[in-house]
């Protein structure tokens, strides 16, 4: 039988809500994860310090007992932030990164940043103290097509803040095109990329074709196959500018299944099994550690995890519940489309 040791692999992005949802998800995070960095979306969101760790003590109470599993907190970003909140949160070693929402871009948005001259001083503040900025990198410009907003992103935002403040620490949030991962190599540093597993494995006819299919939608949303090649070679690639943060999202099946449905996709009961088929397919299995336990505590400045886990190769497909149920109704779980072989069997 083939296994697989790993380091206890972070997940660098996460979603987990707050109250029955939170209740409902985290154990399929700190199942297999040592630590994640928290989103800051909820509603209201996650603005000062203090929320961030009233918000912390929520997702430690909700933990399974015995679990151990760190939250990585992060600040969401407004044109009101205060840079001395912000570098107090820092200095108590609370607060990871702060996350750059452009508004109207994605779930629990519309707090975010309109006029990024107005989030300056703070932007300026993290530069000094090294405080890294988590980008979700899409425009929310009208006139530019969905399918092209990551790369407008980078050509009239990321890349003029970069040149103006070179010294801040930018993840490029769950990119989603070749022209991401081409931006990120050629940059001379102080830039590195976040991949989910979801867009490791689907393109967009995934969403659309024989029938609408809610589950697979996200934002940025999947691209064409040119681009899900790219970030398969990325992440594969052993770079240590790719890293894991799964993007796991979970709406309840109402609020996916309507008319106008919340982008996300929840991932976390099955993320480690997806990676190591989408590495083996890859001949990379080498390779998965470096991109789910190693890449991001470097880039964030942390050790890596002394614990492991340990995945197995099973003949039969490994079996997975296609809702989990939470107390405020089922969230669907990500189906990839093709059986499943690996699972985590040890964690130590
Ligand atoms: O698909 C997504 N879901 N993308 C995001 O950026 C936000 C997330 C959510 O909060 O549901
Ligand atoms: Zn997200």
């Amino acid at each position: 039988m083939k296994t697989l040791t790993l380091r206890r692999p972070d997940d660098w992005h996460l979603h987990l809500r707050d109250g029955a949802v939170l209740e409902g998800v985290i154990g399929d995070t700190s199942r297999h994860f040592a630590r994640a960095i928290i989103m800051p979306n909820l509603v209201p969101p996650v603005v000062t310090t203090t929320d961030a760790r009233a918000y912390r003590e929520r997702i430690l109470a909700a933990l399974p007992k015995g679990d151990r599993f760190e939250p990585l907190m992060t600040l969401y970003l407004t044109e009101h932030t205060d840079p001395d909140d912000v570098e107090e949160g820092r200095k108590s070693g609370l607060i990871t990164a702060v996350k750059l929402y452009p508004a109207g871009a994605t779930t629990n948005s519309h707090g975010g940043v309109r006029n990024i001259d107005k989030a300056m001083p703070v932007l300026e503040r993290m530069a000094k103290i090294g405080l890294p900025l988590c980008v979700h990198g899409e425009v929310t410009t009208p006139e530019v097509d969905v399918f092209d907003r990551e790369a407008v992103f980078i050509e009239t935002v990321l890349d003029p803040l970069r040149k103006r403040l070179p010294d801040l620490k930018i993840t490029m949030e769950h990119v989603t095109t070749a022209d991401g991962i081409d931006y990120i190599r050629s940059s001379g540093g102080n830039l590195a990329g976040s991949i989910t597993t979801h867009h490791l494995i689907i393109n967009r006819n995934a969403i659309l074709v024989g029938g609408i299919r809610p589950h697979y939608y996200c934002l940025p949303v999947a691209k064409r196959e040119n681009h899900r090649l790219a970030l398969r070679a990325a992440a594969t690639s052993g770079d240590a500018r790719f890293f894991l943060g799964t993007d796991s999202a979970p709406h309840v099946d109402p609020l996916k299944e309507c008319a106008c449905g919340c982008a996300g996709i929840y991932t976390s009961p099955n993320t480690m099994s997806c990676l190591a088929h989408v590495f083996e397919e890859e001949n990379a299995l080498d390779r998965l550690e470096a991109f789910a336990s190693l890449n991001g505590p470097v880039w964030y400045g942390l050790a890596p995890n002394d614990e492991t886990i340990t995945l197995e190769k099973r003949v039969e497909p490994v079996k997975f519940p296609d809702k989990r149920e939470t107390g405020a109704g089922p969230v669907t779980v990500f189906d990839p489309m093709f059986p499943l072989h690996w699972d985590v069997v040890e964690k130590r």
